[in-house]
């Protein structure tokens, strides 16, 4: 198994992709910190990797808060021994609203989950890693990490800066031995999709070329494959994982 003996957090693992990187994660060989502010859905997330054999441990973590990040970290030391695998997934989508029509608190609570949370997480995973000689960090951008979409400005500011956190640290830290990474997603059917109408649906699926939304294990799967070894020169990179969107 490519992560065998590794130690992984994810948040926002209670559901969609950050349950499906866990899976993967540890069907890859990791021990795996599942993490979110669903401490019902995080402990289902853990039952479910350990009915496919796999080893998990839950713990709280509101990603939007620095103690709650480097709490998590020090769960993760103390538990398993040390952190070689994250992925800062936690991430909420805005109300639709165009840019001028937002006000400072909805823009604030975007920014705090889907950026500030992917800062604190990393700062705390840099730390612990740099003392043990490296690791590797996915972290969950999107689509429109690279592109813009009516009605979610402060979530695509968020997405862009989050590529632009991942090639800092790669800057920074690859002599460390540290990798870091950012997935961008398509439109992947998960709880961020439920409250869509069979046209907004259909609507999203013609925006990619393969036809379909994608599946939250399709992200998973290549999370825990650009976290192993023979990984090893990949950094700083923004992996579309979109079925062709920014193709178009
Ligand atoms: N689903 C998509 O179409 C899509 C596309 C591109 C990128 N993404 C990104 O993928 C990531 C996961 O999204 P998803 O689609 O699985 O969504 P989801 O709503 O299914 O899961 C998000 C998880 O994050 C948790 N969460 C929310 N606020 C949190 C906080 N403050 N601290 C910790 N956890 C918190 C939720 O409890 C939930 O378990 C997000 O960063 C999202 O922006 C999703």
């Amino acid at each position: 198994m490519t992560l065998d003996g590794k130690v992984a957090l994810v948040t926002g693992a209670a559901t969609g992709i950050g349950r499906a990187v866990a899976l993967a994660y540890a069907s890859a060989g990791a021990k795996v910190v599942v993490s979110d502010i669903d401490d019902v859905r995080g402990q289902e997330t853990v039952d479910l990797v350990t009915e496919a054999g796999g080893e998990a441990t839950y713990f709280h973590c509101d990603t939007s808060s620095a103690e709650q990040n480097d709490a998590l970290v020090d769960h993760a030391k103390q538990t398993y021994g040390r952190l070689d695998l994250a992925c800062n997934n936690a991430g909420v989508g805005p109300a639709p609203l165009a840019l001028a029509d937002f006000d400072d608190d909805e823009w604030r609570r975007i920014i705090a989950i889907n950026l500030d949370g992917v800062f604190f997480g990393m700062r705390a995973q840099i730390r612990a890693m740099l003392a043990t000689g490296g690791g590797v960090i996915v972290n969950i951008s999107s689509i429109l990490g690279q592109v813009a979409f009516p009605g979610a400005g402060p979530y695509v500011a968020a997405k862009h800066a989050v590529v632009g956190l991942t090639k800092q640290a790669a800057l920074e830290y690859a002599a460390a031995g540290i990798r870091t990474l950012a997935i961008g997603p398509g439109f992947i059917e998960t709880d961020i999709l439920k409250n869509l109408d069979d046209e907004g649906r259909a609507g999203l699926v013609a925006l990619h070329p393969a036809g379909r939304i994608g599946q939250p294990a399709e992200i998973g799967e290549v999370v825990a494959a650009v976290s192993a070894d023979s990984w090893s020169f990949a950094n700083g990179a923004y992996i579309p994982v979109d079925g062709g969107y920014l193709s178009r």
